[in-house]
């Protein structure tokens, strides 16, 4: 067991992994809120990065030769709040910045990158250590919390999620042209998150999948906590 990994005796851990737009965030914020639980958001951190480097400077060709040093040394980090963490860059901490269509547009070719990933993984694993935590991402039951004593995966068609895209960014939803090309980018970010070599999106192997195509969002969250409290409570 590396420095902090989960241990089972402090308290559970839930993982929430899936695709872009299948609900992961909000379901894993209001599955926490029922449960009493903080809320990670690891997609956050790869965003913080991402805000982080484009601050700097640092042209997006040359991210691919940045070292774990130089990343660390950006001082992107996380604190506990009563019910999940904020996120900091340097002495600041950062929010919406961290959801800009520039950000949106280069994390997922930043978070393929082994340098990045070891950066964050410690950093992840110590919001986890004393358990108590449901954790959305893409690799929270597969590599960052193994042991997790309950792992959701999300799945539901891109379509669906395309619409869900739309509707948070306050886009109006009825346009063919607008969905298609939403489409277009969600699929382009599954493939980009699925087929990276390191951490790939994939369901892990103990991992109850729930689809939430024709779920309304109260339905979605009470799947989650029904399975939790199943699964926890002996
Ligand atoms: O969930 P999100 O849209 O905020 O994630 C932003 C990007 O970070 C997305 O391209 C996938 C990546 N990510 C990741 O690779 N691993 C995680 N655990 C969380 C996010």
């Amino acid at each position: 067991m590396t420095v902090g990994e989960h241990r089972p005796s402090e308290g559970p851990i839930v993982t929430v992994d899936g695709p872009a737009g299948s609900g992961k965030s909000s379901t894993a914020k209001a599955v926490a809120r029922v449960l009493g639980y903080r809320h990670l958001d690891s997609g956050a951190l790869y965003r913080a990065l991402t805000l982080a480097l484009l601050q700097e400077g640092i042209a997006t060709d040359r991210w691919p030769d940045v070292s774990e040093e130089f990343l660390r040394a950006l001082d992107v980090d996380m604190r506990p709040t009563d019910e999940a963490f904020s996120v900091w860059v340097g002495s600041r901490v950062v929010d919406s910045e961290l959801r800009t269509e520039e950000v949106t547009d280069h994390v997922s070719h930043l978070a393929r990158l082994p340098a990045v990933r070891g950066c964050l993984l410690d950093l992840q694993r110590r919001a986890g250590a004393s358990g108590r935590l449901v954790a959305d991402g893409r690799d929270m039951g597969t590599v960052v919390f193994p042991h997790a004593e309950v792992k959701v995966y999300l799945v539901a068609d891109v379509a669906e999620r395309a619409r869900r895209r739309l509707l948070q960014e306050g886009a109006p939803t009825g346009g063919e042209a607008d969905l298609a090309l939403q489409i277009e980018t969600i699929t382009d970010r599954d493939r980009r998150d699925s087929e990276r070599d390191i951490s790939p999106l994939r369901k892990a192997d103990d991992a109850h999948e729930i689809d939430t195509t024709r779920l309304d969002f109260q339905d979605q969250v009470a799947a989650v906590v029904t399975l939790v409290r199943r699964l926890t409570i002996s």
